[in-house]
């Protein structure tokens, strides 16, 4: 899959290189039609140079453990010819930094870009351009070695705990692999640690026996969860994970997660379609629209005083986004 995804970020950087000049115009006035407003460039760039400013003072000495410098991403659609290849472009120049013990939300509607620039972060989506930082180590061009550290300090929780589970292994098995993986303790520490993980989660050790498919989606995402904590990452990077759980246990897997967070005072960045929730969660929160970070700001900010449009909608559309101003 990574190899796939790789492969057609090559290939849409090659096409980029052979574009025809009509395309590459239209491409042109595209971004510049987005940005045609002088004064609105101006006060947007003001607001992020104070914002940076204010960070770097608040985290100095500290290094952020993911930063994405100006990223881009350009996916080659399967429609279109050859010579003139369907561009999407899903990220259109991202930056940001992922501080130790902080939690970042990124807010948008479906096709925005959240879900690429979350596998940005954790090394499954390689850029079109832009640089990745991982701890202060440019790893963009990463090597394996790279890769096996990303994945001991930076975990993943998915929407759908059905998929990222084995339905074959039990949950003690589940909470195991990594460990087993990345080679870490001896064989009693990692059992220890598969027992004090089902305790964090708020399940009881006869849980450990159970297939996946025994358990509620509620509980299922508890193990997925678990299991993101096996290797005491820094960070856990969580792509909607509340969206495909019943409504009645949206809010006790909410807390769970804030209670880790809290505990391991791990980093975190929350993606999510509902603003509501990602207040609930995060310290800072992003709030993304086509492919760009329109607005950015504490979640107290944010909520007070929306500078953008975007975020004024989304707003006003809270606490549900099926709202009939959001057609296009
Ligand atoms: N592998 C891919 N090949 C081609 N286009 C892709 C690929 N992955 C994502 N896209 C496109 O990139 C854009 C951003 O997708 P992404 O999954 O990041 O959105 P999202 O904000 O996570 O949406 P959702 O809220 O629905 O999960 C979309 O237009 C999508 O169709
Ligand atoms: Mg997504």
């Amino acid at each position: 899959m990574t190899n796939k995804l790789n492969t057609q970020a090559e290939e849409a950087l090659e096409a980029a290189a052979h574009m025809d000049p009509e395309l590459i115009e239209e491409l042109h006035e595209e971004v510049a039609g987005s940005a045609a407003d002088p004064e609105a460039i101006e006060r947007e760039q003001a607001q992020v140079a104070a914002s940076e400013a204010a960070e770097a003072a608040k985290h100095e000495g500290q290094t952020p453990i993911i930063f994405l410098d100006d990223i881009k991403v350009t996916f080659k659609t399967r429609t279109g010819s050859i010579i003139h290849p369907n561009l999407v472009h899903a990220v259109r120049g991202l930056t940001l930094k992922l501080w130790p013990g902080e939690t970042i939300g990124i807010v948008g509607e479906s096709g925005c870009g959240k879900s690429t620039t979350a596998n940005v972060m954790c090394g499954l989506q390689k850029p079109t351009s832009g640089r990745v930082f991982f701890k202060g180590k440019d790893v963009t061009n990463r090597t394996a070695a790279d890769r096996r550290t990303i994945g001991r300090v930076i975990s993943v929780v998915f929407q759908d705990p059905a998929t990222a589970l084995n339905a074959r292994m039990t949950v003690h098995d589940q909470l195991m692999d990594p460990m087993i993986v990345h080679k870490v303790g001896t064989p009693q520490e990692r059992e220890e640690r598969v027992h004090d993980l089902i305790g964090m989660v708020g399940l009881p050790e006869s849980a450990l026996d159970a297939l996946p498919s025994q358990l509620s989606g509620g509980q299922r995402q508890r193990v997925a969860i678990a299991r993101a904590l096996s290797l005491k990452p820094d960070a856990i990077i969580a792509d909607e994970p509340t969206s495909a759980l019943d409504v009645s246990v949206r809010a006790q897997i909410l807390n769970l997660l804030m209670d880790l967070k809290k505990e391991l005072n791990l980093a975190m960045v929350f993606i999510s379609h509902d603003i509501q929730t990602v207040r609930y969660i995060s310290d800072r929160i992003i709030v993304m629209n086509g492919g760009l970070a329109v607005e950015e700001g504490s979640a107290t900010d944010i909520f007070n005083d929306p500078k953008d449009d975007y975020t004024k909608l989304l707003l006003g559309a809270a606490p549900s986004l099926l709202h009939p101003d959001l057609g296009e």
